[in-house]
């Protein structure tokens, strides 16, 4: 999915939310493979972008295209068919349905059977065919617990897990080490290595600096809706731009 080594690209994307202007004309090109930070201060914008490029929210100005196809209006389900899958910053598990089900229920769109009253029933999904999602974040121990009953480091795998199971081409984290503690934010930064190592890209908003600069090849910096700068790691670090809009605002918390 590329046309010329790029994956995503949004041309001048702008979303308002009333008076507010949330995305203020963005461009910006993903190239196929790797780890992209997004990176900007508290209400930058980070999560509407990722809203408005999964089909949560559609843009007021602007396109998106994702390899050949315009997914500027497009509806979630069919982005997601398309093969982007999403994290939400604020989890969207089933807290009451195991680790299992919640892997199960992520799979869902890909097969079923036709119920007694002609609606698809979802097919049931074979221990071996979930496994492998579960082993892959650590939590195969765990598949049998009900999901609100782990840790929030532990949920936020989990969630991995669920968008890891569409066999998405592109994945897009929205603070995937948010509230871990040191030890499991280098785990997930393995994690994320790992699923930029199996081919698939991944586009990661994270405040924590130590884990953006551990694992993106690059960096792209939003402050007040604008793009303000996208560039290697240490580029983005040393841009005076950058430390301006960090300046005084919650920058970092590792
Ligand atoms: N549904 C909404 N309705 C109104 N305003 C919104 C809505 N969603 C976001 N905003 C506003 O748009 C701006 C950008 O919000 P967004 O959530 O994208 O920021 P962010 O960069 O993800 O911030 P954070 O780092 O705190 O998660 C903020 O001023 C926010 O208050
Ligand atoms: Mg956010």
């Amino acid at each position: 999915m590329t046309v010329n080594g790029t994956t995503l690209l949004l041309a001048g994307v702008t979303k308002r939310f009333g008076e507010h202007i949330a995305l203020d004309a963005v461009d910006l090109a993903i190239e196929t493979g790797g780890v992209h930070g997004l990176i900007g201060p508290n209400g930058s914008g980070k999560t509407t972008l990722l809203n408005i490029v999964s089909g949560v929210l559609q843009p007021e100005g602007g396109g998106i295209a994702y390899g050949d196809k315009d997914i500027t209006a497009a509806p979630a389900h069919r982005i997601a068919r398309l093969g982007i899958a999403r994290t939400f910053q604020n989890l969207r598990i089933f807290k009451r349905l195991s680790v299992f089900d919640n892997v199960c229920a992520a799979c869902s769109g890909s097969g079923g059977t036709l119920g007694r009253f002609g609606g698809l029933l979802p097919r049931r999904w074979r221990y071996d065919e979930i496994a492998p999602f579960l082993s892959f974040v650590g939590l195969l121990e765990r598949a049998e617990d009900i999901a609100q009953d782990l840790p929030l480091g532990a949920q936020r795998r989990l969630e991995l897990a669920r968008a890891l199971a569409g066999r998405p081409k592109l994945v897009l984290l929205d603070e995937p080490a948010g509230g871990m503690t040191p030890v499991e934010t280098d785990h997930m930064a393995e994690l994320v290595s790992d699923i930029a190592g199996q081919g698939i890209t991944i586009v990661m908003v994270e405040h924590k600096m130590k884990l953006v600069m551990g694992v993106c090849e690059r960096v792209a910096v939003l402050h007040q809706g604008r793009l303000i700068a996208d560039g290697t790691p240490g580029d983005v670090q040393a841009d005076p731009l950058v430390k301006e809009a960090y300046m005084g605002t919650r920058g970092s918390d590792a």
